[in-house]
C-alpha cells in the first residue's frame, strides 16, 4: 500500500514532495493515484463527507474514478450555508455521477446554537453536531471500512502547528474529530498536494471551473459570520446580503480575482432613516481578502463605485440592514473570519 494516500506522512515523503513541486503533472497524478486507490481499497466501501469545497469535491471525483459505486458521499445541510447553496451544490454533485446522500440537519444545528454567543462555543457545537449527523448517516450504510477526507498538504502542516501549545487561534471543525469517533481507516488522496495542484487535478478530471474556482468557505459556515446569537432570522438576513455581494462580484468579473469574499452580520444596531421615518436596524461588514495560504491576508482595494453600489443594493434589498461597512483589516493582526 502506498503511504502517499493512506496512513501517516513520513519525513521521506514530505522531502520527496518538495522535490516534485515543480514537475507536478496532473495526468500522471490521476493515473497513479487511481491505480493505487484501486489496489489499496479493492472492493471496500468508503464514506466521504462533501462540503461543497474544492478539496472534498476533487477527492470524491478521484475516488469515484477508482472505486465507483463503493464510494458513498454524505453532504450535510447545516442550515448555515449560503443562500441556495445546498440545492445548487448537491445538483452539481449528482451531475458528476457521485453517489450522494443529502441530509437536511439545519434544525438541529440552529436549535443547538440558540442562546449561544461565544465564538469558540459556537464552533464546538457546530463541529460536534456535524460529527453526530455524519456518523448517524454513515452507520446506516453498513460495512464501511474507510473514511475518505479532502485533507491537503497545507492542512497537515497547519494541524502540526496547531498541536504546539498556544498557537491554535480557532478550533477548525473539519480537522480531527471524525476519525477518532468513527474508528475507520483513513484515505486522503490529496494529502500531498498544494491547492493549485488540487485544482489542476480537478481540471484533469473534467470538473467545471465554477466548482474548482470556488472561494474557501469555513466549515462552521454562516454560524461564525453571524456575530452574537445565531437565529434563523439573522441567518436569513446574512444570506440575502451575502448573495447580493457575491452576485455583484461575479457580474463585475471580480470573483475570480480575489481569494475570498463574504459578509459578516454584526451584533450592532444603528439608527437610520427610511421614507422620513427613523429605523433602528443591523449593520453588516463586507470582507474581501487576497492570500496565498490563508496564514496571512491583505485587504483587496475594490473600486469605490462598486462598493457604493453594493452598499445601496444591500440597504435597499435586505430588510433589517440599514448600514454597510467595508473591513480594511489585514491578517495579522485580524483574522479572515471575525469569529
Ligand atoms: P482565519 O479566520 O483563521 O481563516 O483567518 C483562515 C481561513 O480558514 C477558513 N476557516 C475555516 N475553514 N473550517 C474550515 O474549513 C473552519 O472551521 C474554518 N475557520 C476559518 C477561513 O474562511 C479562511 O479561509
Amino acid at each position: 500500500m502506498d503511504n502517499r494516500y493512506f496512513g501517516v506522512p513520513t519525513a521521506a515523503l514530505v522531502e520527496q514532495k518538495e522535490r516534485e513541486r515543480n514537475s507536478f503533472n496532473p495526468a500522471t497524478y490521476v493515473s497513479e493515484t487511481v491505480a493505487a486507490l484501486k489496489t489499496g481499497l479493492g472492493q471496500d466501501k468508503v464514506v466521504l463527507g462533501l462540503s461543497g469545497g474544492v478539496d472534498s469535491s476533487v477527492s470524491a471525483v478521484l475516488l469515484h474514478r477508482a472505486i465507483g459505486a463503493n464510494l458513498h458521499c454524505i453532504f450535510v445541510d447545516t442550515g448555515l450555508m449560503r443562500k441556495n447553496e445546498y440545492e445548487e451544490v448537491i445538483g452539481s454533485y449528482k451531475g458528476l455521477g457521485l453517489n450522494v446522500i443529502g441530509v437536511r440537519a439545519g434544525d438541529k444545528f440552529l436549535g443547538d446554537l440558540a442562546g449561544v454567543t461565544d465564538p469558540e462555543q459556537k464552533r464546538k457545537i457546530i463541529g460536534r453536531d456535524f460529527i453526530e449527523v455524519f456518523d448517524e448517516e454513515a452507520q446506516k450504510l453498513h460495512s464501511i471500512k474507510w473514511l475518505a477526507q479532502g485533507t491537503i498538504y497545507p492542512d497537515i502542516a497547519e494541524s502540526f502547528a496547531a498541536h504546539k501549545p498556544g498557537v491554535a487561534v480557532k478550533s477548525h471543525h473539519n480537522v480531527g474529530g471524525l476519525p477518532e469517533k468513527m474508528n475507520l481507516s483513513i484515505v486522503e488522496p490529496l494529502r500531498m498536494l498544494f491547492k493549485d495542484e488540487v485544482r489542476r487535478v480537478g481540471r484533469e478530471l473534467g470538473m467545471s471551473s465554477e466548482m474548482l474556482g470556488r472561494h474557501p468557505f469555513p466549515g462552521p459556515g454562516l454560524g461564525i459570520r453571524v456575530l452574537g446569537e445565531v437565529t434563523p432570522g439573522r441567518i436569513a438576513i446574512l444570506q440575502e446580503a451575502d448573495k447580493i455581494f457575491i452576485d455583484a462580484l461575479r457580474a463585475e468579473g471580480l470573483y475570480n480575482k480575489v481569494w475570498q469574499a463574504g459578509v459578516m452580520l454584526l451584533p450592532v444596531q444603528s439608527v437610520g432613516v427610511e421614507n422620513g421615518a427613523r429605523t433602528y436596524e443591523n449593520a453588516v461588514a463586507l470582507r474581501v481578502v487576497n492570500s496565498v495560504d490563508a496564514m496571512t491576508a491583505t485587504v483587496v482595494h475594490l473600486p469605490w463605485e462598486f462598493l457604493a453600489r453594493v452598499s445601496t443594493d444591500i440597504m435597499n434589498g435586505v430588510k433589517g440592514v440599514n448600514r454597510v461597512t467595508y473591513d480594511i483589516s489585514a491578517k495579522p493582526p485580524a483574522t479572515i473570519e471575525w469569529e
